[in-house]
């Protein structure tokens, strides 16, 4: 054998088994989803996972909020909120695995999991190379749907993200290769059925909540094979939805069209690919007040899992910071908890307090520093909002403003 070759029969014999999991996975998706009916079960279980950083900060308050707003369904033992423990960075590294069997078994007993940020490492961080939790709970429990809503009223902003979540850039991102020191290789994949279930999944939500339009975002020009799969699989699903009007955009320029305040408000249920979703739902969030602000829904057929949409912030924890932290973002995660389980009236009752609290009245500011408010304080503040018999009256006066 030549030395020279030797480099790529290594590559070639992993990239082989690689496809051959990526073709298995594709028939395995390709069947039709069977929801899960939470409208059946006797008994629903929430499974909290605090994370590392500010994520037991926020996490505990977002289970205050929801013991109170949930207190009957708990105690007549409807509604069970379930702790579990062992998510941690320290965990993970010293069984030196993404998710801890444990974990795993113990997220298997519940029917939907409201998870704090847990840290990821980076590559020479000097810690070992741990996939991230949320990537390998997204693909463990195929939550394929990644949905972010994001609301500015004032200025007539309402989007909602659908955010392929567990393709492209994303699925093999831990298995990239070194094929010679100086070459290095990663892949995106995306498959007709993956494409087409979030596809499908975002049209649906247009037309259940009568929304007018659908934006299919790609770089379809330039990354032909996978977002041209993507884009020819919306012009296909399109058609199943005549009532419902939809345009696509390249990325770069969907980009730079979100800041663009003449023409952002025309935009509505937008669909995307995974690693495009993640960049650009930080943006829409920055826009919202932060980060801090936006929730974010993993969907799968049989469970779902609800988080903020950022990380775990080590810098405040280490500045100290960590009591600043705004536990908005995971409240907001828990709206869409509530409304997916189908606790629609009580998901809209905590979203408005959540807008009186965060958005219109604003008695506490959350700066993330000192001169702002904590996370405990501002999770008493909700809860003081959602005892308001008046509530709703006041949330509508808001609205109209
Ligand atoms: C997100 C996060 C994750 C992602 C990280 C923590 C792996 O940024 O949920 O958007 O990239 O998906
Ligand atoms: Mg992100």
């Amino acid at each position: 054998m030549s030395p020279r070759k030797a480099p790529y029969d290594s590559a070639l014999g992993q990239i082989r088994e690689l496809l051959k999991e990526q073709v298995e996975r594709t028939e395995r998706i390709g069947k039709p989803i069977k929801w899960l009916d939470y409208a059946r079960l006797e008994k629903l279980i929430i499974g909290v996972i605090g994370g590392d950083g500010i994520g037991p900060i926020i996490s505990r308050e977002t289970t205050r909020v929801l013991q109170e707003l949930l207190k009957d369904e708990i105690r007549s033992g409807k509604i069970e909120i379930r702790e579990i423990k062992g998510l941690t960075i320290e965990n993970r590294i010293k069984v030196m695995k993404s998710l801890p069997e444990d974990v795993v078994a113990e997220i298997e007993k519940c029917h939907v999991l409201l998870k704090g940020p847990t840290t990821t490492p980076e590559e020479g961080s000097g810690m070992p190379n741990i996939e991230s939790a949320n990537i390998s709970i997204r693909r463990v429990f195929d939550l394929f749907a990644n949905v972010r809503p994001i609301r500015i009223p004032k200025q007539g902003i309402d989007w909602v993200f659908f955010r392929e979540n567990t393709e492209g850039e994303y699925i093999l991102g831990s298995r990239g290769l070194m094929v010679t020191p100086d070459l290095a290789l990663d892949f995106k994949i995306a498959t007709r059925p993956g494409s087409e279930r979030i596809i499908r999944l975002a049209f649906e939500h247009a037309r259940k909540t009568r929304r007018k339009k659908v934006t299919v975002v790609t770089k379809a020009n330039v990354v032909k094979t996978t977002d041209g799969l993507f884009l020819e699989t919306a012009k296909k699903v399109s058609k199943d939805f005549p009532g419902i009007e939809w345009d696509e955009w390249y990325i770069d320029v969907f980009t730079a069209k979100l800041i663009d305040e003449k023409r952002r408000r025309e935009f509505d249920v937008v669909v995307l690919p995974n690693l495009y979703g993640d960049i650009v739902t930080d943006e829409a969030a920055e826009l919202q007040g932060g980060v801090g602000t936006a929730g974010s829904a993993n969907i799968g057929a049989r469970f779902a899992m609800f988080e903020a949409i950022h990380g775990s912030a080590p810098r405040m924890i280490a500045e100290g910071r960590g009591q600043y932290a705004d536990p908005l973002s995971l409240m907001r995660a828990a709206v869409m908890m509530l409304e997916h389980v189908g606790k629609v009236e009580k998901s809209r009752r905590l979203g408005r307090a959540l807008d009186i609290c965060g958005i219109f009245e604003r008695k506490l500011r959350i700066t993330g520093r000192r001169d702002g408010a904590t996370a405990g304080q501002f999770g008493d503040y909700v809860i003081s909002t959602l005892a308001d018999p008046r509530l709703d009256a006041r949330w509508q006066a808001y609205e109209k403003m």
